[in-house]
């Protein structure tokens, strides 16, 4: 998933924990037994009962640099993988989900949009469109068994759903073949009762099954144990409707007509040779993205059919832009962004928020402030309110100076099965998961 965060507020400092006032009564009690209480409790609080039996990087050896990286555990021999689903609770049932199929597409879709990712404060829900289901569900090369669904038995309700897709991602100089997990949703009435780790070992069975053996993901909450952190930064493009519905705040000593006058955009790209990326400039882009992406410690090893699939512009769904060389015709940059609007939950005027997410971008000869600006343009003339991006790849570099400000969620990336020697910075990542 992606979190959904919107723009930070202007708190000051943050808040301290609460001191406990000292209880005068009880004063045999000794400050070793409290600390001890306290400790446990915390400790308590931190524990994974799932995840501390999954083959993952666990707290407690992040310290350790005697671990080497790679594999966690080796691969077992597929017969040795488990052959039937694991068990869940009586009244459901698993189901293969056809995402070639409208009506399957719209169950997934409707589950999604009632009971998928919000913010801290649930003023937004990820929208994910049918359209975009479909392009981030069906890549090349795509197992059908991996897009997993739960009904109740008796309703035929669509109630839980996690789906993993297949890629090729290099960590620092080894190319993994991983799955990609994502979108896991239980119903709302059905939360916390333990189905999520459910969905994700019966994930996990369907891709040892295909001899896959790790995964990425990423998650807002904090489990064993991040490869990196990152942090969403958002761009207003229509600041009176992000003020409007609370997604951002009218600034200290900022007025709305000025805040408008901030964001403004010029109508025209400043690219010369800036254009809609093509069919025919796959192999052009797949050879610029692929040079690019080596710097980075984690980036996918993408091939033609891979930018096909995830680069070529599909409307309402993902859009790219290159800069082609006027003389040369040489493609010399590329960037691209995809659509995620969000529900807005309680605004009388506003439905829908729509946001734009950076997505890979490369800047060999235009400034990549200058790239990204001519983005912002075309995404400002589509209409949409935002433009998010993560601090990941060289994307820091211009997220202050595009007047992007900071998001109130963070963002950890993990990997299944796979320890990596050191955390990572973000701007050491070159994934974008979506
Ligand atoms: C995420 C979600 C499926 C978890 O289900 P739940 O009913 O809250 O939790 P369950 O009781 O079934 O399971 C809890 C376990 O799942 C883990 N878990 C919770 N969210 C997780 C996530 N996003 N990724 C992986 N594991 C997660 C918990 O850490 C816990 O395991 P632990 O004891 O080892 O820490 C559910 O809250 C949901 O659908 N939320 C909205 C959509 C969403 O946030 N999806 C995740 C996107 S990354």
């Amino acid at each position: 998933m992606t979190n959904n965060t919107k723009e930070e507020e202007n708190q000051g400092p943050t808040p301290q924990g609460n001191i406990p006032p000292e209880n005068e009564n009880e004063n045999e009690v000794s400050i070793d037994s409290l600390a001890r209480k306290v400790q446990e409790s915390l400790s308590l609080a931190n524990r994974h009962k799932f995840w501390e039996t999954q083959p993952v990087g666990q707290f407690k050896d992040l310290a350790d640099t005697s671990l080497s990286e790679g594999p966690i555990e080796a691969p077992t021999p597929l017969s040795e993988v488990k052959q039937e689903p694991y068990n869940l609770p009586a009244q459901y049932e698993w189901i293969t989900c056809d995402m070639d199929s409208e009506e399957m597409c719209l169950e997934v879709y409707n589950l999604l949009t009632h009971n998928y990712v919000e913010d801290d404060e649930n003023m937004f829900r990820f929208n994910y469109s049918k359209e975009f289901l479909g392009w981030a569900l069906r890549p090349p090369g795509y197992y059908r068994s991996w897009h997993i669904g739960v009904r109740a038995k008796s309703s035929k309700k669509l109630v839980a759903f996690i789906t993993g897709i297949p890629a090729r991602i290099r960590v620092h100089d080894s190319i993994v073949n991983m799955a990609e997990v994502n979108f896991l949703c239980v119903h709302k009435k059905l939360r916390s009762k333990r189905l999520a780790p459910v969905m994700i070992k019966e994930v996990t069975r369907r891709v040892h099954l295909e001899n896959i053996w790790q995964a990425a993901y990423t998650a807002g909450v904090i489990l064993p144990t991040p490869i990196t952190t990152c942090q969403y930064w958002h761009r207003s493009l229509n600041p009176k409707k992000l003020i409007d519905v609370g997604f951002s705040r009218l600034g200290a000593r900022m007025t709305m007509s000025r805040t408008i006058k901030l964001y403004k955009l010029p109508d025209q790209t400043a690219t010369r040779g800036f254009r809609k990326m093509e069919p025919h400039d796959v192999p052009a882009v797949t050879r610029l993205l692929r040079n690019y992406l080596r710097q980075f410690a984690v980036a996918p090893d993408f091939d033609e059919n891979d930018v096909e699939h995830w680069l070529l512009p599909k409307e309402g769904v993902v859009d790219s832009y290159l800069v082609e060389s006027p003389e040369t015709h040489e493609v010399t940059d590329f960037c691209s962004f995809y659509t995620l609007p969000s529900s807005i939950l309680g605004s009388q005027n506003h439905s829908t928020l729509k946001a734009a997410y950076s997505y890979y971008n490369v800047s060999t000869k235009t400034p990549l402030v200058q790239l990204i600006n001519d983005a912002l343009i075309m995404a400002k003339r589509k209409d949409f309110d935002v433009f998010n991006a993560l601090d990941v790849m060289h994307n820091e570099s211009f997220l202050k100076e595009l007047k992007f400000g900071p998001g109130d969620g963070k963002l950890h990336y993990y990997l299944y099965n796979y320890r990596v020697r050191h955390v990572l910075r973000p701007s050491e990542l070159g994934l974008v998961l979506l």
